[in-house]
């Protein structure tokens, strides 16, 4: 059975990456995962997929802070496409994705965010949700689109806001929700794709 080629564009610690290849392992997720690309050369996201022996490729973003140079996102498309790449999920990418990337996998690009979109987007959703006096939050699935955390929603999992969390303890659990609801939606989405 031929398999799904993926990409993963990150810039942390690859938690969201070690997740969608332990599905991979496991044969939960059918696919082959055959890039990482990440802003951040010393990001933890690349160590992690080179321990895996996945191409790992440290892009440089050029000088912007919230996007990469329009030259450097044309390297990424080209390396996702040398790689036959299909679908790409975004974890924990900090930058704006743009064109050439946005127009060359249109409706392939999906992003997972912690919190329940529409609510909270931006950075650090679940301290805005703690702050917010919410008892509910969780993490979203979506197609990325130019707008930012605004894409077509494909899957969400809620996660309790317990008395006396931090934003460090709220974090820790909703990524352990991310952990269970990316590789199940990229499972989902690879079927219909292959
Ligand atoms: C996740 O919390 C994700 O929701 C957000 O960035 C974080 C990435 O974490 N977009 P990791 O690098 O996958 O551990």
């Amino acid at each position: 059975m031929s398999k799904l080629k993926i990409g993963i564009l990150g810039s942390g610690r690859g938690s969201n990456f070690e997740a969608i290849a332990r599905a991979i392992e496991k044969g939960q997720l059918i696919a082959d995962l055959r890039v990482v690309i990440s802003d951040i050369e010393t990001s933890g996201i690349l160590k992690l997929a080179r321990a895996r022996q996945i191409r790992a490729e440290f892009v440089y973003p050029g000088n912007f802070r919230t996007k990469m140079a329009p030259d450097s996102e044309t390297r990424v498309v080209k390396i996702l496409q040398e790689e036959g790449v299909k679908l790409i999920a975004l974890a924990g990418y900090m930058r704006v994705v743009k064109q050439p990337l946005l127009e060359a996998f249109s409706r392939r690009i999906l992003n997972i965010h912690p919190s329940l979109l529409p609510r909270f987007p931006g950075l650090e959703a679940w301290r805005q949700a703690l702050e917010a006096g919410e008892s509910v939050t969780g993490c979203t699935v979506h197609y990325v689109e130019a707008t930012v955390d605004a894409g077509e929603i494909i899957a969400q999992e809620k996660v309790p806001i317990l008395v006396g969390d931090t934003p460090i303890s709220l974090h820790q659990r909703i990524q352990a929700a991310e952990h269970r609801l990316y590789p199940s939606v990229l499972a989902t989405v690879a079927t219909g794709l292959i």
